[in-house]
């Protein structure tokens, strides 16, 4: 196929693209018109759980497609059922509402913490989120967002939200007022790169929720379905959350994603949420079959471990190439780089056939398919060390 300068044109430019067109995509592997092959360690943003186009998600979509895309959200639907029950069987949360994608969820979190705040604690609305946090690009989700960049970006920003430093529990109970309805944080900052919120302060936010009846949102839109190695991070830290979002890897690629609640939080009343999309069975149908998959009895074994093996791996490399850290767990973690060549790398790994990203000037991170095998972990790694070696 050939593509020409003036075919992107048309599309709004959101973002650096490199000029390359993408048409297929199989397991780890991306491949683009003019048949040169990627491999994906990145996967859609840590969305492509199983890998690119799995038989198992094609053959959802395909029986679904067969019988019905979207009855309306007035109906209740087969699939979405299936697949809350499949959620809060096993999780901590008792209700779901569908959303199309993981801002859209952060979006219904942030709404529902307002309602019950209005209910149940007079009128409390504040909700607490951290420096440097990321939690979608809808203008609520951005003033939620502790990125320093959208400090100024599209003002006036929706008033309610307060930030703190991140893993400072001193600092998120200084900033508790009687307006505080909750404390919203990710179990890892993704796309500040990969910074876990350490055990203590997770299951301090826990114990400063319950003190001051405060809710406590967990953003696992990146961490969640697997991805650190158990279904959702909370389970591995003691910090169950009153009000869960998940996004991502729940779709294994198409756009699905959920608030989760207890179900004492869950005051939503007729009106106050919903979509036309909302829930539709085209979409849980696949979320159904990425459950399934995840809940095979070894699935999670095989991502700590191979987890765990690209950990080793990026250690050995920065021992070689005198680099730093390696932070994150499961299948999102992070390479730190003495100086800011994250974004070269990248582009130069890019160029050898290899998709990786700088969610920092000195962070590269990997955020591969959970079923990724380990020889491409390797062949990721030796990719990259050349890439190393050329950029020293
Ligand atoms: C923690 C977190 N929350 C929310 C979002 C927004 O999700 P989406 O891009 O699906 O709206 C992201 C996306 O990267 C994320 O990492």
């Amino acid at each position: 196929m050939i593509v020409q300068q003036s075919n992107f044109n048309s599309l709004l430019a959101i973002t650096n693209r490199p000029p390359v067109v993408m048409v297929e995509g199989h397991g780890s592997w991306l491949i683009d018109s003019d048949g040169k092959r990627y491999l994906d360690f990145i996967q859609g943003w840590a969305v492509n759980c199983l890998g690119h186009t799995p038989s198992l998600l094609v053959e959802a979509v395909n029986r679904q497609a067969a019988r019905l895309f979207n009855p309306s959200p007035a109906f209740y639907n087969d699939q979405a059922i299936r697949l809350a029950n499949l959620l809060t069987e096993h999780s901590c949360l008792d209700r779901v509402f569908f959303t199309n994608c993981g801002a859209e969820a952060n979006e219904g979190a942030i709404k529902l913490a307002r309602k019950w705040g209005s209910l149940y604690k007079h009128g409390a609305y504040e909700i607490i989120t951290m420096d440097n946090s990321f939690h979608g690009r809808t203008l609520a989700t951005m003033s939620a967002s502790g990125k320093p960049k959208w400090k100024e970006l599209f003002e006036p920003k929706v008033p309610g939200f307060i930030q703190v430093p991140f893993n400072d529990l001193a600092a998120v109970a200084a900033a508790v007022s009687e307006h505080t309805v909750a404390i919203m944080v990710e179990p890892i900052q993704g796309e500040a790169g990969v910074i876990p919120a350490t055990k203590e302060f997770l299951h301090g936010l826990r114990q400063l929720a319950d003190k001051e009846n405060l809710l406590l949102i967990l953003d696992e839109v990146q961490t969640g379905m697997g991805r650190t190695g158990t279904l959702f991070a909370y389970q591995q830290a003691e910090a169950e959350p009153d009000i869960m979002t998940l996004g991502k890897g729940i779709g294994g690629g198409v756009p699905l994603a959920a608030v989760l609640a207890k179900e004492m939080i869950s005051c939503f009343e007729p009106g106050d949420q919903g979509g036309t999309y909302n829930g539709n069975p085209l979409m849980t149908a696949v979320g159904v079959s990425v459950m399934e998959a995840m809940l095979e009895s070894s699935f999670f074994r095989k991502v700590q471990e191979n987890g765990e093996f690209l950990r080793k791996q990026l250690e050995e490399l920065s021992r070689h190439h005198g680099l730093g850290v390696v932070r994150g767990s499961g299948m999102l973690l992070a390479l730190l780089l003495p100086t800011p060549i994250a974004s070269t790398i990248a582009e130069q790994a890019f160029e050898q056939g290899l998709i990786i990203n700088a969610p920092r000037p000195d962070v590269l991170r990997f955020m591969p398919a959970l079923n990724v095998s380990r020889e491409e972990i390797e062949t990721c790694i030796t990719i990259l060390g050349e890439v190393l070696t050329r950029c020293k």
